[in-house]
């Protein structure tokens, strides 16, 4: 099932979430509907704030960078209680979007080296040393977490020029091409 996307200005995009049980009611089909939605909309992530859920879960699917890096085509995994324990390594400038910002892509500075540790669905623990893209779309997901959205990253000149057009997604004026949810303020 496709799910609405939260976008830019929905104070659930801004708080942090919480660790959950694998026994959570639903998780697999969660996870499913999850995917569905992240394919729907084009996207490589999706992190449960931008389907409503406060809670520690995110799906990555990195077979659409396979034409630049053919090792990325079938990097698909779910990311539960997920916890970054290591950033390092050269900061890296590179273009990010984000499906509950759609129509903006700005540079973004990441750590190209992060070792994280997370449970799979199963419940098997793991503990994985990612780097370039792969560790920067794990750092934009895993942000989603924590209530943080990749344009508090930019510079402030570049969030004053920013800023009209977040106002005009959180009043829903936006070129989405798939269904989100307006927030309600
Ligand atoms: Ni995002």
């Amino acid at each position: 099932m496709i799910l609405p996307i939260t976008v830019y200005g929905d104070p659930v995009l801004r708080k942090v979430t919480a660790n959950i049980d694998l026994s959570y009611q639903g998780l697999p089909e969660l996870i499913e509907n999850m995917f569905e939605t992240m394919y729907n909309a084009e996207g490589v992530g999706l992190a449960a704030p931008q389907i409503g859920l406060l809670i520690r879960l995110f799906v990555v699917d990195l077979s659409p960078l396979g034409k630049d890096e053919p090792s990325l085509v079938g990097f698909r995994r779910v990311f539960i209680n997920a916890k970054i324990i290591e950033r390092n390594g050269d900061e890296e400038l590179m273009e990010e979007g984000c499906l509950s910002i759609p129509g903006i892509h700005e540079e973004v500075f990441r750590k190209n080296h992060i070792r994280i540790q997370y449970l799979d669905p199963e419940g098997t623990a793991h503990n994985e040393v990612f780097t370039g893209y792969t560790a920067r779309v794990l750092q934009h997901e895993y942000d989603h977490l924590d209530g943080i959205m990749f344009t508090d990253h930019c510079s402030p000149l570049k969030k004053r020029l920013l800023k009209r057009k977040l106002t005009d997604i959180s009043k829903g004026i936006t070129t989405a091409t798939y269904r989100i949810k307006i927030p309600k303020i």
